[in-house]
């Protein structure tokens, strides 16, 4: 720019000079010499927009370059020489780390999923319940150690045919601003409208959905309905449960619901998962004690391995775990009636 500047100056003295001394030759008239740098001045703005669009085509050329680049890679193929997915739905983990910047989240897990059964990780925050959980679902891969699903290595699963596989409920439940009907839908696209409405049923959604005005077609989020945690959660969960498949993954998928309705959708879901292997993050006990199996993780380690009763007759970190819990389960309990 500065050097713009100094041409644009330039010109200007030029015109002066050269104009002015013209002027005094009486070679032109004092008007035609005014007219003259008034078009100069006025040309001068759009030639400064010129260089600056060009600047800017530049850029962008640059950057579709880019872009380009990576649309143009290919995706991971799959690999036709490994093992073929056996179909059971088993999840294995061999020593298993992850390191995430400077820390290590993982630390050596061995693990095997079973179809079948529940599998509860549970453990204090910051553990690696929900960095393990990612891990199954590759949406991040181990620093080292495998992971397998039916047999064969995640890396080496065709993606499409791991999402079809899978079925996640992340932490953080994550609605779009569409209506409810198309938030559940999303789970399997091109899902009927029966379908979305059964599993709408399994995650205890129905009633409350068919009291708003619009029903299913409410739009959610800015101008629409506003979903409480609970309402989210559970749409969110009606989405996962919308695929039928193999894995079930769930990330504390019950955090913002009551116990009742808790219940109530493990309740529906025992019958509907048989078969299936589940594993899911949880602090209510009330959940976790319906596990058929219960990891204890804690700092990147699975600390403790069982079921509830023998993890609390071991009187370890489970046994403390559970005693906490109750406590703190008393003392909310407590609460909301006298808020009631
Ligand atoms: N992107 C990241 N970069 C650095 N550290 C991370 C990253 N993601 C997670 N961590 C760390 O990894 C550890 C495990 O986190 P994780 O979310 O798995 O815990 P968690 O057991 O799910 O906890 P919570 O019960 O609170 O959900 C934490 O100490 C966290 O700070
Ligand atoms: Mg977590």
């Amino acid at each position: 720019y500065p050097s713009i500047t100094l041409f644009a100056g330039l010109a200007v003295a030029l015109v002066l000079w050269r104009g002015g001394s013209l002027v005094m030759q009486e070679v032109i008239s004092l008007g035609d010499f005014v007219a003259f740098t008034g078009y100069l001045a006025l040309l001068m703005w759009p030639m400064a927009a010129l260089g600056w669009t060009i600047s800017l085509f530049q850029r962008g050329a640059a950057s579709w370059e880019r872009i380009g680049a990576l649309l143009n890679e290919p995706a991971e193929p799959y690999d036709a020489g490994g093992a073929r997915p056996d179909g059971s739905g088993r999840v294995v983990f061999e020593d298993v780390r992850l390191r995430k910047g400077e820390r290590e989240v993982l630390r050596g897990i061995d693990l095997d999923l079973r179809p079948g059964e529940i599998t509860a990780l549970v453990g204090p925050t910051g553990g690696g319940k929900s960095s393990l959980l990612r891990l199954i679902t590759r949406l991040d891969a181990p620093s080292t150690g495998t992971i397998r699903l039916d047999g064969v290595p995640l890396e080496e699963w065709d993606l499409p045919a791991l999402r079809a596989a899978l079925s996640y409920v992340p932490q953080e439940s994550f609605l779009f601003s569409e209506s409810i009907e198309r938030n559940v839908q999303m789970g399997q696209p091109g899902a009927t409208a029966d379908h979305v409405r059964e599993a709408a049923d399994l995650a205890a959604l129905t009633d409350e959905i068919e009291s708003f005005r619009e029903g299913f077609d409410a739009v959610v989020g800015e101008r629409g309905v506003t979903l409480s945690g609970g309402q989210r959660q559970r749409t969110t969960l009606a989405r996962a449960l919308l695929r039928d498949c193999r894995v079930l993954v769930l990330d504390d998928a019950f955090s913002n619901m009551d116990t009742r309705t808790e219940e109530q959708i493990l309740g529906s879901l025992r019958r509907e998962i048989s078969g299936r292997t589940v594993v899911l993050v949880s602090h209510r006990l009330s959940t976790i004690r319906r596990a058929d199996r219960i990891l204890y993780l804690d700092d990147g380690r699975i600390l403790e391995t069982g079921s509830h009763a023998d993890l609390v007759a071991a009187g370890g970190h489970y046994a403390r775990f559970v005693r906490r819990q109750r406590l703190l389960e008393q003392l909310q309990d407590d609460e909301s009636e006298s808020a009631a």
